[in-house]
């Protein structure tokens, strides 16, 4: 049986990656990547979306991974809930992805690329910069009632994966609650992107290590209680 996954180390090494190794898939390749897929957990779905591998070279990427997905904010959540956790397990294999809104699949909201990590190029790093990619805000602007001082560690580290979450031009459209020391609340605007789903991802994957398990539960459109 494979050792589980560290998902903190992983939540806090994973980057975007937007230069690739030419490389092209093997069928090895395409059932490890296929593994990856196979180890996400739905939030309110009772099966993963029908995620497929495009062989495409954006940005130099051995290929495209997407879903069929609407445009409802709960459609949107459940993408980037799976997707980052594919993304994470992804990069467990040393496999590279990065998120894309400028491209997509038909009927795909984002495409996520993936390929062997190569030396970032002239163009990835300007890329890069101009998506500030390096910047976060501070967890004291995110979390709206404050951290209490006797908060657990496991609360403070859910925090710090859930803000570390990639999102769409690095905007981070969300913000944080405390309600005790096993539970917080994680709200933001889908606006037409999986981010949400995606900060989620990086909570529950945190939570569920640390505790042994966790759930994610919609409270009210754009509003998500995580408990562990
Ligand atoms: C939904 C989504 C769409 C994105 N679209 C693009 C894109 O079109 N082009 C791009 O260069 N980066 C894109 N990114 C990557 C973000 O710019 C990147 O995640 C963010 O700057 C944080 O950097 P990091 O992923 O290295 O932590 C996207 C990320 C997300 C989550």
């Amino acid at each position: 049986m494979p050792a589980p996954l560290n998902y903190i180390s992983l939540v806090r090494s994973r980057h975007s990656t937007r230069s690739y190794e030419q490389h092209v898939l093997t069928q090895e390749d395409r059932s490890d990547i296929g593994e990856a897929i196979a180890s996400a957990v739905p939030l309110n779905s009772p099966h993963l979306l029908d995620w497929k591998l495009a062989e495409k070279a954006i940005m130099g990427s051995s290929a495209v991974l997407y879903a069929q997905c609407g445009s409802s904010v709960d459609e949107l959540v459940e993408y980037g809930y799976q997707g980052e956790q594919i993304v994470l397990a992804l990069h467990a294999r040393q496999w590279g992805t990065c998120w894309y809104y400028q491209f997509r699949m038909p009927g795909s909201p984002c495409s996520i690329t993936v390929g062997r990590p190569a030396t970032p190029g002239l163009r990835s790093a300007f890329m890069k910069t101009l998506s500030h990619g390096d910047m976060r805000k501070p967890l004291e602007r995110l979390v709206t009632n404050g951290i209490p001082q006797d908060s657990s560690p496991l609360v403070r580290t859910v925090l710090a994966s859930a803000r570390l979450a990639p999102s769409a031009m690095n905007r981070q459209p969300w913000s944080f609650e405390v309600v005790s020391d096993t539970e917080i609340l994680i709200k933001g605007d889908a606006n037409g992107f999986p981010d949400l789903g995606i900060c989620l991802a990086n909570a529950m994957v945190t939570a569920r290590q640390l505790a042994g398990e966790a759930t994610v539960s919609s409270v009210a459109q754009g509003m998500y209680h995580v408990a562990w």
